[in-house]
C-alpha cells in the first residue's frame, strides 16, 4: 500500500476535543469537519470510543467513475481506489453503499466478506438501477425497522396489524433516488435519500456512533439526527461541509 494512503492522526483529533460539535455523549451530537478523511478518521474513531460509543463507518464513497464533484477528481487508478476505500472501511465495522461490481472488488481489497448485503433499487433512465449496501463486521437486525406487510388482507396479518405490528424489513429496498425536483435536493451532485440511510442506521445495534468519511451533503448525519445517534462526518470540499452542517442543524429528532 502506498504511504500516501495511510491513515494519519490529525492535530484536531484529541479524543476529548468536542470543538466544532457537541459533546459526543449527547445523542443528537454532530460534527462535520472539512478535510481529507484519511487525516480525520482515526481521530473520529478514538473520539467515539472515548465517549463509550462503538464507532461504525457508514458511507457512500466516491464511485471513481469521473463524477462531477466540485474540486475533487473522481478518477483514481482502479487498484489505488479500492485500496483507499478498503483502508477507510477496515479501521472499524462499516456499512458501504456502492454499485454491486464495485462492492465485490472492495471486498477483495478488504479481504473480508460482508455479514449481510441489501439491495437498494430505484427507477432511473440509466442502465444501473440498483446499488448494494454491505455490512462489514457488524450484523444488522432487520426486526428493528418495520414496514407494511405485503399481504394486509390475510386474516392472520390483519390481526397483527390491529396489534400495531409491522413486517420486518426485507433485504430489497425500493426507494427513489433524490432527483433535481426533489424538495430535499441540495447543490451536491449525488445526494443519497435520507430514507436509505435511516434504514441502514435503524437496523444497527444500540450504542453506536456513526462516522461518514465522505459525508457530502450530510445525508448520513441527517438520518442520525432523526434517529438520535451521534454523528461525525468529513468532506474534502468546504461547500459540501457547509451544506451538511445546515441540513443537520435543521433536521429534527
Ligand atoms: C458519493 S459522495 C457522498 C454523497 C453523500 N452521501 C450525500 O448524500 O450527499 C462522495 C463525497 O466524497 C467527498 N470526498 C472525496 N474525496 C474525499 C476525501 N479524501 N476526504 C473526504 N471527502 C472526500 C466528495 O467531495 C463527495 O462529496
Amino acid at each position: 500500500m502506498s504511504e500516501q494512503l495511510t491513515l494519519a492522526i490529525d492535530d484536531r483529533t484529541d479524543p476529548r476535543d468536542t470543538k466544532g460539535g457537541d459533546d459526543m455523549t449527547n445523542r443528537t451530537a454532530s460534527k462535520v469537519i472539512h478535510g481529507d478523511c484519511l487525516q480525520l478518521l482515526m481521530g473520529g474513531v478514538e473520539r467515539m470510543t472515548y465517549h463509550g460509543l462503538m464507532p461504525v463507518v457508514v458511507t457512500d464513497p466516491p464511485f471513481n467513475i469521473g463524477y462531477h464533484y466540485d474540486g475533487y477528481k473522481d478518477n483514481m487508478p482502479e487498484t489505488e481506489y479500492y485500496e483507499w476505500i478498503a483502508e477507510i472501511t477496515t479501521l472499524t465495522s462499516s456499512v458501504v453503499v456502492l454499485y454491486p461490481e464495485s462492492l465485490h472488488k472492495l471486498s477483495m481489497a478488504k479481504q473480508e466478506a460482508p455479514e449481510r448485503v441489501v439491495s437498494w433499487v430505484y427507477n432511473s433512465n440509466t442502465a444501473k438501477q440498483h446499488r448494494d449496501i454491505a455490512f462489514y463486521g457488524i450484523k444488522p437486525d432487520f426486526n428493528r425497522v418495520k414496514q407494511p406487510y405485503k399481504n394486509p388482507n390475510d386474516k392472520r396479518i390483519k390481526a397483527r396489524i390491529a396489534q400495531g405490528k409491522g413486517a420486518r424489513l426485507y433485504d430489497w429496498w425500493e426507494i427513489n433516488q433524490v432527483k433535481n425536483t426533489s424538495v430535499e435536493k441540495t447543490a451536491h451532485p449525488c445526494q443519497m435519500p435520507v430514507d436509505v440511510m435511516k434504514r441502514v442506521i435503524g437496523i444497527l445495534p444500540d450504542g453506536i456512533g456513526v462516522i461518514d468519511p465522505f459525508c457530502g451533503s450530510g445525508t448520513t448525519g441527517v438520518a442520525c439526527k432523526q434517529l438520535g445517534i451521534p454523528f461525525e462526518g468529513y468532506d474534502i470540499n468546504e461547500n459540501y461541509c457547509e451544506i451538511a452542517r445546515s441540513r443537520i442543524e435543521e433536521a429534527t429528532a
